[in-house]
């Protein structure tokens, strides 16, 4: 450890508000850990407690030439991604959680988590962390403080988030309301009992009490169930904060187009988990649009707000981007490669002998041999029998300020300014490449509806439409009912309604084969959009909403066929009929909060159709 590390008592409080410290020995009551830390978030620190990993085999470091400063882990097996199944909004009534969420009743649950927590942390260090969602500077920031007892968690978080020192100076000040965040790996260790290197536990809860605004995440340290900024804190409880508040937490990345004229158009875009947010918020223009440029505000999570003039404006509550490793590559997303490639930690990916990282996608060539996600030994042989050497939810976790194409204004504390929304999903049939909603509560329909294939992520069978409204089906903290009506009410406070689209990059032809080529051939749908959202483009109106011709495109750079385009495109009437049945399907569910004007727009659509 460093001088200063070393020297300072790590248990010893760094703030002064009396009712941080409070809760904070009384959780130490109930968990009972061996030592309490106040992280102050220095480099000193982050290297202290990476290097502790190291010696304890929860971290190997990578080789220092290859991948400066990165750290690479390998979780439990039975600790991989987010359990859906496991996790609870826990409002006072069952009716306020709705019928997308699990629920159970809170008196019950905080009993239940008593009896978890109690003596939880023996053994392990419990680390205070102080972290701020967005901007220090920002007045849309939101500060928790999140109580650990995993040195995995600080670390990620460090990159994630904007912690320690500068936070607990914040909530010194006593203006912002703090959230509370307990999370434990669930594994104490008895005297002289060894640790493993993943520590976790079986049986897992992840449980969000909207009214009182707390988190309690029991048994996991992966991703979205222990990095408590994000999904719990940034979308599920921050979609409570907003509904109170007139605002929206949306799963959502944020990106600025710079056309050649030096025009700076922002667009926000929510797709569901794996469907190529990342990617989308790092864009690089194709061949043909010399001069045009995306920059990155965020790719996972934006909080929007409308300001004194009426106008949307967003902030990326995240400081780092927790992306998904496969199919990550120079090809299909340099920007991200670039981000990554120093200063980041790697978990479950591949471990190559030289002390770098593989994984499928990554090169064209797989490495000769190198060690899977669970450290068996794994050679382009065995890849050919179906096992994978990276996790397919193998996660990169990396700082977003070293994104080079992060734009100039992602940490403005007033946010940038959003003229278009973006929906899409995964659809192999039905839905085209891109239209445009007749109008926002066209639009907020559009969201509500939208669908997308089942991936490896979400429980149930794969390849099957799920429903997933604005991509916030696991994530939105209260009645999804009600979720809509808070969509439609927020235009009232507008001036400057941003106008809304419907994306699709998956559609496939008879043969199974995607249609469109994607990636940053997607420029040329963004395109369309920012000009629409400027009343610059035209195109056609379709029962569904306006859609481009094939010559209101920019194919400069792409041989693309009108046919193709054309195909890409169909409105296919006995899909749609199918389609809106399947609207039916959830809303059926959602009837008693349902708001009239989504009923409307159904008929509105089937009157189209
Ligand atoms: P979360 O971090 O889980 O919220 O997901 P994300 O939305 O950031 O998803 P991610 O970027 O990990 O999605 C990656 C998947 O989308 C990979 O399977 C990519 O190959 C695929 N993908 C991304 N862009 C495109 C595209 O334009 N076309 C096609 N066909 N696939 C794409
Ligand atoms: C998602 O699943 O949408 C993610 C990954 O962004 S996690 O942070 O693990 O939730
Ligand atoms: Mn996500």
């Amino acid at each position: 450890m460093s001088q200063e590390t070393e020297s300072r008592n790590l248990s010893a409080p760094l703030s002064r508000n009396k009712h941080l410290c409070r809760w904070v020995e009384k959780m130490v009551a109930l968990t009972k850990p061996a030592a309490v830390h106040w992280v102050d978030g220095s480099q000193e620190e982050y290297d202290a407690l990476c290097a502790q990993m190291v010696e304890g085999g929860t971290f190997i470091k990578l080789n220092e030439e290859l991948w400066p400063g990165c750290f690479y882990a390998r979780s439990d097996a039975n600790d991989v991604a987010r359990v859906e199944d496991r996790t609870y909004i826990c409002s006072l009534s069952k009716d306020a959680a709705g019928p997308t969420n699990n629920w159970v009743n809170p008196y019950e649950m905080r009993r239940k988590l008593k009896g978890l927590f109690d003596g939880s942390m023996r053994g392990r260090t419990m680390y205070v962390l102080a972290y701020s969602m967005g901007p220090i500077d920002s007045p849309m920031s939101q500060i928790g403080v999140q109580l650990t007892d995993s040195p995995y968690v600080v670390v990620n978080m460090r990159i994630m988030a904007r912690i320690g020192l500068q936070v607990f100076k914040e909530i010194d000040k006593d203006v912002k309301r703090v959230v509370p965040c307990m999370h434990t790996v669930g594994a104490p260790l008895e005297p002289g009992q060894a640790d493993v290197p993943w520590p976790c536990n079986k049986e897992k809860y992840i449980v969000h009490f909207p009214e009182s605004r707390e988190i309690w995440s029991y048994g996991s340290g992966y991703g979205g169930n222990a990095l408590l900024g994000k999904k719990c804190f940034a979308l599920r409880i921050a979609s409570n904060i907003a509904r109170d508040e007139g605002w929206l937490a949306e799963h959502m990345l944020i990106l600025g187009v710079e056309n050649p004229e030096g025009e700076k158009t922002y667009v926000a875009a929510a797709f569901p988990s794996a469907c190529g947010k990342t990617n989308f918020a790092m864009l690089v223009p194709p061949a043909g649009f010399e001069g045009w440029k995306v920059w990155t505000i965020g790719d996972d999570i934006a909080w929007i707000k409308a300001d004194e003039t009426g106008r949307l404006r967003a902030i990326n509550p995240e400081a780092g981007f927790f992306g998904v490793a496969p199919g990550t590559s120079e090809k299909t997303n340099p920007n991200a490669m670039a981000t990554l490639r120093k200063n980041s930690i790697f978990t479950n990916v591949a471990l190559t002998p030289e002390g770098g990282i593989w994984w499928e996608g990554m090169t064209d060539e797989p490495p000769a041999e190198c060690l899977d996600w669970q450290g068996n030994r794994w050679t382009p042989e065995i890849g050919r029998t179906g096992v994978k050497a990276a996790h397919p939810n193998s996660r990169f976790t990396a700082p977003a300020s070293q994104c080079p194409t992060i734009d100039p204004a992602w940490e403005s504390p007033s946010g940038v300014p959003i003229s278009a929304i973006i929906f899409g999903g995964r659809r192999a049939t039905t839905m085209p490449l891109v239209y445009q909603a007749f109008n926002w509560s066209a639009g907020v329909y559009t969201g509500a509806t939208m669908g997308s294939e089942t991936t490896a992520a979400a429980a149930g069978a794969v390849g099957k439409v799920r429903r997933d409204p604005m991509a916030m089906l696991p994530f939105c903290g209260y009645h999804m009912g009600d979720y809509f009506r808070h969509w439609l009410k927020v235009q009232r406070r507008l001036t400057e309604t941003p106008r809304i689209f419907h994306v699709n990059w998956f559609r496939k032809d008879a043969d199974g084969k995607f249609i469109w080529p994607g990636f940053r051939e997607n420029m040329r749908v963004l395109k369309w959009i920012v000009d629409r959202s400027h009343g610059r483009a035209v195109g056609r109106e379709t029962p569904i909403g306006w859609m481009p011709r094939y010559e209101d495109i920019e194919w400069n750079g792409l041989e693309f066929g009108q046919d193709q385009f054309e195909a890409l495109q169909a409105f296919d009437h006995q899909a749609w009929r199918a389609e809106v049945i399947g609207h039916e399907e959830l809303f059926i569910d959602l009837h008693d909060h349902l708001p009239p004007e989504i009923v409307y727009e159904r008929e509105l659509l089937i009157c189209r159709l």
